[in-house]
Formats: C-alpha cells, sequence, structure tokens
C-alpha cells in the first residue's frame, strides 16, 4: 500500500496487491491476488478485479476487469450480465 491511497468501506485486497500512487478504491471493490494499481487510478465500487491484473486504466462501477492490462469482460449491474462491457 503506497502514498495516497484511499480505501472506502467494505473493500477486500487480496494476498500481494500492491496500489501505489493516488488511488481510490471504492466501496465493496474487491481486488484480487497479485493485482496492481499504480498512479491515479479510480477502482469503481462494487468492481471485481481478478487475480494478477494490471490496472491501466479506471475501472468503471460494477463491472468484473481480468488480464493484463485489465479488460473488462462483465457488466454486473443492475441490469445483469452483459459481455465485452457494453
Ligand atoms: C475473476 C472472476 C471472479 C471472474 O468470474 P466470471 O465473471 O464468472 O468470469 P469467468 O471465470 O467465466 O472468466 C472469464 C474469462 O476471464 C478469464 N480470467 C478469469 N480470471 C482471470 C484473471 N485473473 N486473469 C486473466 N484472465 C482471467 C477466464 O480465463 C475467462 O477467459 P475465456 O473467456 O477466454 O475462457 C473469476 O474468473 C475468478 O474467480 N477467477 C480466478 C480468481 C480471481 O481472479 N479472483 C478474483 C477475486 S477478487
Amino acid at each position: 500500500m503506497g502514498h495516497y491511497a484511499v480505501l472506502d468501506d467494505f473493500i477486500s485486497l487480496f494476498l500481494g496487491v500492491n496500489v501505489v500512487g493516488d488511488i481510490k478504491i471504492g466501496e465493496g471493490a474487491y481486488l484480487g491476488i497479485s493485482a496492481c494499481a499504480i498512479n491515479q487510478k479510480n477502482i469503481g465500487e462494487w468492481s471485481i478485479v481478478g487475480d494478477g491484473v494490471a490496472v491501466a486504466r479506471d475501472i468503471p462501477p460494477k463491472i468484473v476487469a481480468v488480464g493484463v492490462p485489465a479488460r473488462i469482460i462483465k457488466n454486473i449491474g443492475k441490469d445483469g450480465e452483459k459481455k465485452n462491457g457494453s
């Protein structure tokens, strides 16, 4: 955990997560094992960031993101599952 990280309520950070430099993690977000985010990124509330994911840009609320760099694979908002973040 580095400088200026802001953690909202009910978040879950799993083993080896690195967040450094003006990162805001929204309420209820999950960051999986060894996920990382550096320099001015927002992780949206209730989103799931998978194991090993590198967050290269802001993560919207209520989505699932995987990969390096992170890509959105699912919307878990109130409209249910939609592939490709649509
Ligand atoms: C991340 C996760 C919650 C997403 O679940 P989901 O929305 O049901 O999506 P799926 O498990 O069907 O995976 C969808 C695709 O993402 C890939 N994927 C899943 N997790 C991944 C990860 N951490 N890194 C890279 N790719 C990943 C899957 O291989 C799959 O690829 P495919 O469509 O080419 O087969 C789930 O895959 C999972 O638990 N993964 C492993 C552990 C993990 O990352 N946990 C996060 C805890 S916060």
